[in-house]
């Protein structure tokens, strides 16, 4: 038996044979020093000062060329919208946008079909099923191109064509795939990978695309979208929401655009409040499973075999009463302040975005993104649950809503904000 804890558990080949498909080799999938290479040159690549300063750009820009509008006209014309997937959309195109440094522009007034977003998905919910079948079935369905591995088949090649078409933009552009950090983290990254003396065939820079839209795309709109959920049921939480982002605004030289900036996203201490406890209570990412590359023993004692499987459920995590006391399972912003202050959780209490190595390189990007648009929504619009509309989660690799969610979206009245 080894004597170190949990020190041997990584991703493992069974998990890495069942994603291999969409992810190939890349950083969701990898383990041991691989991991730790690519893990360091991600981290470094959103950890710059460059990338910040794009987010900020790209951020803002979404929302007031793209978010607003769109609410506008649906306000305007009376028509009910999927919050899902408008936000989908928004955290699709954010994420290419700061990875890739190409607006894949799925967020458009008229919500136009957008054939990758449908094949990812169905894509992502065909891996899944590898997980509840026996091997020898899923492999031999694959073998014949049957069921749900025909539809995985034919939904990879729709998601690799899409990948192909940034990459065929960004040549005819002009710029040098291995060499254009200025375009976004996803090429700060790959450079820095280079000057380790690690160079990506095509292959890997398709799959590490592949990976990092997985990454942002659907996490955000999961987080995004539970919270305006909780938020319309929950009256007082958004009064004290509107009263910071009123305040903020009152000192600002926004004030007049009834607009934020890198500024004024910085003091929403009661809005950061408020999305970290909606993670708590829907994390996007429900479970993770790990795999033991070694025998070994965890934290309270049990032993585990070379190749046992370990899974955690960081849904239950965050609803535990011995961890977040009596009312766990109540929406309370106010957990997370002190003195009107945020204040951070250690990330095993807080496993949302994971913990130790495998923590998620995209953490500070995703709560820019959520405040931004939050805030700028809930300044201009009082979103409405349309009556009757069935809220029902779905667990697939992310939490979403299996209907959507379906909102009417009202003007606030200036004066009274
Ligand atoms: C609320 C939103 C998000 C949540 C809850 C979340 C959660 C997570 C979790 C649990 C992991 C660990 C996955 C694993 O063990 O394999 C992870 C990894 C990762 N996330 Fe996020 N994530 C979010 C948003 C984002 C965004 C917006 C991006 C980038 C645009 C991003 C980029 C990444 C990357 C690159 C990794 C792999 C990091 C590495 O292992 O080096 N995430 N995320």
């Amino acid at each position: 038996m080894v004597k170190t804890a949990y020190h041997n558990f990584g991703k493992g080949d069974k998990f890495k044979e069942m994603f291999a498909n969409l992810f190939g080799d890349s950083v969701l999938v990898q383990d041991g020093e691989p991991f730790k290479q690519t893990n360091k040159s991600i981290a470094l690549a959103f950890a710059s000062p460059a990338f910040r300063n794009k987010t900020v750009t790209i951020l803002s820009a979404a929302v007031h060329k793209k978010l607003i509008p769109l609410l506008s006209h649906a306000a305007a014309n009376y028509i009910p919208l999927d919050l899902q997937d408008v936000f989908r959309r928004l955290a699709f195109d954010n994420t290419c946008m700061v990875g890739f440094g190409i607006d894949p522009a799925s967020l458009d007034l008229d919500l136009t079909t957008v054939p990758f977003l449908d094949a990812f998905d169905g894509a992502i919910e065909a891996l899944l099923l590898r997980a509840v079948l026996p091997r020898f079935c899923w492999k031999m369905m694959k073998f014949l191109r049957l069921g749900s591995e025909a539809r995985l088949m034919s939904g990879r090649t729709v998601v690799y064509e899409f990948v192909d078409g940034l990459l065929a933009r960004l040549s005819a552009a002009g710029y040098d795939l291995y060499d254009s950090p200025c375009l976004g983290a996803f090429w700060t990254y790959i450079r820095l990978e280079r000057e380790s003396g690690r160079d990506y065939s095509l292959e890997m820079i398709r799959s590490s695309m592949v990976s990092l839209i997985m990454a942002g795309k659907d996490t955000l709109s999961a987080a995004l979208t539970f919270f305006f959920w909780l938020v319309a049921q929950h009256p007082e939480v958004e009064a004290k929401i509107l009263a910071e982002l009123q305040g903020i605004l009152h000192k600002s030289a926004k004030k007049e655009e009834w607009t934020f900036g890198f500024e004024e996203v910085k003091q929403m201490d009661y809005l950061h409040a408020a999305l970290s406890e909606s993670l708590r209570l829907y994390p996007p990412i429900v479970a993770e499973g790990t795999e033991a590359a070694e025998d070994d023993v965890l934290p309270d004692g049990t032993q585990t075999e070379k190749g046992a499987q370990v899974w955690y459920s960081i849904y239950s995590c965050g609803r535990l009463e011995s961890v977040w006391g009596e009312d766990c399972l109540e929406f309370r912003p106010e957990r997370w302040l002190q003195n009107e202050r945020f204040v951070r959780q250690s990330d095993f209490k807080f496993a949302v975005f994971n913990a130790g190595p495998r923590r998620c390189a995209g953490r500070e990007f995703a709560y820019w993104h959520m405040k931004w648009a939050a805030a700028s929504i809930l300044i201009h619009y009082q979103i409405k649950m349309v009556d009757k509309h069935p809220v029902i989660p779905k667990f697939t690799i992310v939490l979403s809503m299996k209907d959507g969610l379906l909102v009417t979206i009202h003007p606030r009245n200036r004066d009274r904000v």
